[in-house]
C-alpha cells in the first residue's frame, strides 16, 4: 500500500485547497453531466432505500460541492425518497477538520445539507488503493484530479522532479506502477459497486497530443520546477539527495494505459468492468486566463504560485533531510516558491497551470 512517502502527499490545510484551486472545481463542474447521466443509468432495483456515492481524493471538499448538489437532485429525480450517503474518502493525512466544516456549511463555501433531507455525508480516512465500502454497496464511484498520485514511489528520479521528464529504464518503472495502480484502483471499485453501479473517473492525463498539466504550448511548469530546484543545489541550497527525494509520486497515463484493462482479458473486464466513455479535455487555467484581461504581472504571480503549493509543497517540505530543523525546511520551501514567484512576475508570458484530464464513465455490468 502507500510508501511513507506517499503518505507525505496532503493538500494545504485549513481550507486553502478550495480557495486556490477554481480551477480544480471547473474540471469537476465539467464532469457533472456525467454524473447526471450515470445516476441516470443506476437500475431501480439496484437503489433499496439508500443511494450511496463517494468522492475519493476529495480533500477539502469544497470544490465537488456544486457537483455533489446536483447529483443529489438527480438521485431524488430517479429514486424518490431514497435516502442519499455521501462517502467523503481521502488519505489519512488530508485535513479532515477542515472537509468536515466545509461540507457541514461552515467553510464560507455554500453547502447543500440545507437543502435536502435524508443525505449523509460520511468521512473516510480511507485511500482508494482499499476498499472504502462494503462490497456491492456503491451506486456511483466519482473521484477528481486524485489518481495520478501513485500507491509508492518507485524510485527516485536522477535528473527531473516528475515522470514526465524521466526516459529509459526510469520511465518504464513509473509507468509499470501506474499500470499496477490503475488495476488496483479499479479491482477495488469493482467490488464496491452494485450491479449497474458507475463510476466518473476525472484523472490527470498525457493527452492525445502529448499535453499535460502545466504543458499545453507555454511554460512547461515541470521543467521550471526542475531547473529552479536544480539551481538550489547549484547554490548549496539544497544536496543532491534532497534534490532526488523530490521525485512526486505521480504518473499521467495515456487513454490506451486508461483503456488497457478493459479490453480483451483485461483485469477490468474479467471484474465486470465496462469503459462506456472516455475523452480528454483540457481546461484553462483560471489565473492566466485572468491575466490575459488585467496584464498586472505581480498579481498573477501573487495569484498564480499558491496553487502550485497546494498540491506539491508537502512532497518538498518531505524531500528535504530531517536533519534539518523543521524551520530550515520551511524557509528553503519558502524560497523556492518565491523563486518561482520571481520568475513569473518577470516573465509571465507563457506560464499557466491548464489541466489535462481524462473523463470516463464506467459501469459494473454484473
Ligand atoms: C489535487 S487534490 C484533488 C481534490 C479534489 N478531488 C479536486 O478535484 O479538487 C488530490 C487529492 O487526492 C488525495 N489522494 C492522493 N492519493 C490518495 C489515495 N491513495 N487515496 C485517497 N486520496 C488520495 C490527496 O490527499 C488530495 O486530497
Amino acid at each position: 500500500m502507500s510508501t511513507p512517502q506517499a503518505e507525505n502527499i496532503t493538500m494545504s490545510a485549513g481550507g486553502r485547497y478550495s480557495l486556490a484551486t477554481a480551477g480544480a472545481r471547473d474540471v469537476i463542474d465539467g464532469a457533472t453531466k456525467l454524473v447526471v447521466r450515470a445516476i441516470g443509468e443506476v437500475p431501480v432495483a439496484a437503489v433499496d432505500g439508500v443511494f450511496t456515492m463517494s468522492d475519493m481524493g476529495c480533500a477539502d471538499g469544497g470544490t465537488s460541492l456544486g457537483m455533489v448538489r446536483t447529483a443529489i437532485g438527480a438521485v431524488r429525480e430517479r429514486f424518490g425518497r431514497a435516502a442519499v450517503k455521501v462517502v467523503y474518502a481521502d488519505q489519512p493525512r488530508n485535513d479532515f477538520n477542515a472537509l468536515a466544516r466545509i461540507v457541514h456549511g461552515l467553510g464560507g463555501f455554500d453547502g447543500y445539507l440545507e437543502e435536502f433531507d435524508g443525505v449523509f455525508p460520511l468521512f473516510s480516512a480511507t485511500s482508494f488503493y482499499r476498499a472504502i465500502v462494503p462490497p456491492g454497496g456503491l451506486h456511483l464511484g466519482f473521484s477528481a484530479t486524485a489518481m495520478h498520485w501513485l500507491s509508492g514511489k518507485p524510485g527516485d528520479l536522477a535528473a527531473h522532479v516528475h515522470a514526465v521528464g524521466a526516459v529509459g529504464d526510469e520511465r518504464e518503472k513509473f509507468a509499470a506502477q501506474a499500470r499496477a495502480d490503475w488495476q488496483t484502483i479499479l479491482l477495488r471499485r469493482a467490488e464496491e459497486l452494485a450491479p449497474g453501479g458507475q463510476l466518473v473517473l476525472v484523472v490527470f492525463c498525457m493527452d492525445e497530443r502529448g499535453r499535460y498539466l502545466g504543458n499545453t504550448g507555454g511554460v512547461n511548469m515541470f521543467a521550471r520546477f526542475n531547473a529552479l530546484w536544480r539551481g538550489f543545489v547549484e547554490e548549496g541550497a539544497v544536496t543532491e539527495g534532497e534534490y532526488r527525494a523530490m521525485t512526486l509520486p505521480q504518473f499521467y497515463r495515456t487513454v490506451e494505459e486508461f483503456r488497457a484493462p478493459f479490453e480483451g482479458e483485461g483485469a477490468a473486464a474479467r471484474a465486470g468492468l465496462e469503459l462506456l466513455e472516455m475523452e480528454t479535455r483540457v481546461v484553462p487555467c483560471p489565473f492566466a486566463a485572468y491575466f490575459k484581461m488585467h496584464g498586472d504581472a505581480d498579481k498573477f504571480a501573487t495569484a498564480y504560485i499558491p496553487t502550485l503549493r497546494t498540491w506539491s509543497e508537502s512532497v518538498f517540505y518531505g524531500a528535504l533531510s530531517t536533519a534539518r530543523a523543521g524551520g530550515e525546511r520551511r524557509a528553503i520551501v519558502d524560497n523556492f516558491y518565491r523563486a518561482y514567484g520571481d520568475e513569473v512576475r518577470n516573465h509571465p508570458d507563457g506560464h499557466a497551470m491548464d489541466y489535462v484530464h481524462a473523463y470516463m464513465r464506467i459501469r459494473k455490468t454484473r
